[in-house]
């Protein structure tokens, strides 16, 4: 059965359960006016710890992600500035774009897409974060789609030129040897000699400043992080196992990297 809801309301599904959004906007309604068409509930029992990675993403802390998260915590705790990231939008986002982790949608709303009306998707599993970037970026009619990256993508769209993948890893529960299935859930979305790119912020084999230390000790301990596993070599090692094509370098404690399929 298909639902029609304004985006915007609140999800009617049982408790336990995951509604999976599917789409998008109504065609010749005004671009803020975006629906979303629940295709399917599945109520497999979401994992304590992947409710906890995505649960930091309330409304309210949306409202100040932009400059607590982005602003004061990438350039003074992270060391690496926000404007590194967006610079990698702008290398290579395509015209035909899924963006899954979306938080506020802070680095689309800013980068230079090849073409003024891109495809854009928008996917997360946390609807918060589906609705403050669907507003935002609602100027580009975004596709929208919630789901889990650690579980196989369920997608039977057209495919995408670039993904990204942006300050999604550290969310995600585990080690960066178990979270490298995202790469492999992604793969079957992206066409041929398309991009995924994108940054994570690393802990294992790293100095952190004491600020740093601190707030990856919390946020680790709260469960909106799980990163004390995550290191260089490892997530190397799954871009190179899985790309023809990679890159990753450092920009403070973050990881930054493209690959090619
Ligand atoms: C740190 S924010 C990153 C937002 C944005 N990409 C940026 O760099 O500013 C992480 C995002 O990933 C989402 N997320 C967490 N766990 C997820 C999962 N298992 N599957 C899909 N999205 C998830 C959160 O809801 C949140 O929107």
């Amino acid at each position: 059965m298909l639902l029609r809801i304004p985006l915007f309301n609140k999800l009617s599904t049982p408790p336990g359960s995951v509604p999976n959004i599917h789409q998008n906007t109504v065609p010749g309604k005004p671009a803020n006016n975006v629906y979303l068409i629940i295709v399917s509930d599945y109520s497999g029992c979401m994992n304590p710890e992947v409710k906890a990675g995505q649960s930091l993403y309330s409304k309210p802390f949306l409202a100040v992600y932009n400059r607590a998260a982005l602003g004061f915590y990438c350039r003074f705790v992270w060391r690496c500035r926000a404007r590194n990231i967006l610079e990698l939008y702008n290398l290579h986002v395509s015209g035909n774009h899924l963006d899954i982790g979306v938080g506020t949608g802070f680095f689309l709303q800013r980068c230079r897409f090849p073409n003024p009306e891109p495809r854009l998707a928008l996917m997360d599993l946390n609807p918060n974060s589906l609705e403050v970037a669907g507003r935002r970026l609602a100027r580009y009619k975004p596709e929208i789609y919630k789901r889990n990256a650690l579980e196989p993508i369920g997608f039977d769209g057209p495919g995408f030129d670039t993904v990204a993948v942006t300050n999604l890893l550290h969310c995600l529960p585990g080690t960066m040897e178990t979270k490298g299935i995202v790469f492999e859930h992604i793969k079957p979305l992206v066409n041929p000699e398309g991009k995924v790119f994108g940054s994570t912020i690393l802990y294992h084999g790293i100095r952190h400043n004491p600020v740093a230390d601190l707030t990856l000790e919390i946020l680790n301990r709260l469960g909106f992080m799980s990163n004390k596993q995550d290191s260089f070599e490892v997530l190397k090692r799954h871009l190179e196992r899985n790309f023809a094509e990679s890159h990753i370098w450092t920009c403070g404690y973050e990881a930054l990297f493209w690959a090619r399929v």
